[in-house]
């Protein structure tokens, strides 16, 4: 499938209050994808209608082939098992370790325990975490919960990444490590990726697509 998102003349808000008005774009197979605006613009609603968190208000909006516009939840739950998802606020579950955190949307996907430690573990070190692997959230810092939730992310090879702000809360090092293993996931493994962030890393060495959001519009920068 080439194109992985499908957005015309979408308008989304809450309880009647437009924030995104009239966005048209598409977002194709491999696209590598930024989203700026500033802070209250609306670069987390959108991400979140892409995952069904926010109903479209008028238009339309297909994700990966999907119409996401009153879709039903059983659907719902099918196109999030080929999604990975960082959320603005992590969202990981305190009651389980780290391991089993990265391991979850294995888990929802069925894969055997063998294949879930094994891929938990590697995505773990590769955000430099095996060693907190035991470990529950609460005990990690805002930083190092970040990146288990961006390994979290790729587990299962999502055909889609989609990420608020993945690197908000860390250092330069860290934020490399993270635009670093989502480049490698467009490269080796085809995956779309779009992520909101305040700042374009500028060592990202990669092709990607610039959008911003600004009084309500979508606009591209080309
Ligand atoms: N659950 C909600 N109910 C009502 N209004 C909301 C809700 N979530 C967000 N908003 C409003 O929608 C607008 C856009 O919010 P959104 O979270 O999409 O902004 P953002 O661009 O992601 O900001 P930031 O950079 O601070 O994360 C803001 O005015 C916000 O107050
Ligand atoms: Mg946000």
């Amino acid at each position: 499938m080439n194109n992985v998102i499908n957005i015309n003349s979408l308008s989304l808000g809450y309880g009647g209050k437009p924030v995104i008005t009239d966005a048209t774009t598409s977002i194709d197979a491999k696209d590598f994808v930024f989203i700026v605006g500033k802070s209250g613009s609306g670069k987390s609603t959108l991400l979140k209608s892409f995952y069904g968190e926010i109903d479209v208000d008028s238009g339309n909006l297909s994700v990966c082939g999907v119409d996401m516009k009153n879709i039903a939840i059983s659907k719902l739950n099918m196109l999030r098992r080929h999604v990975g998802i960082v959320f603005q606020d992590y969202r990981l579950i305190n009651e389980w370790t780290i391991e089993k955190n990265v391991m979850l949307p294995l888990i929802v996907n069925g894969f055997s325990k063998a294949i879930c430690v094994n891929q938990a573990q590697k995505l773990l070190k590769h955000v430099k975490l095996l060693h907190k692997a035991n470990k529950y959230p609460l005990e990690l810092s805002g930083g190092e919960q970040q990146r288990v939730a961006m390994a979290r992310a790729l587990a299962h090879n999502p055909v889609l990444i989609l990420a608020d702000e993945p690197t908000g809360n860390l250092d330069d090092y860290s934020s490399e490590v993270i635009w670093n293993l989502l480049r490698s996931a467009k490269e080796f493994l085809g995956t779309t990726v779009v992520v909101v962030t305040h700042h374009i890393p500028s060592t990202i060495n990669i092709n990607y697509r610039h959008f911003f959001i600004d009084e309500g519009y979508l606009h591209e920068i080309i």
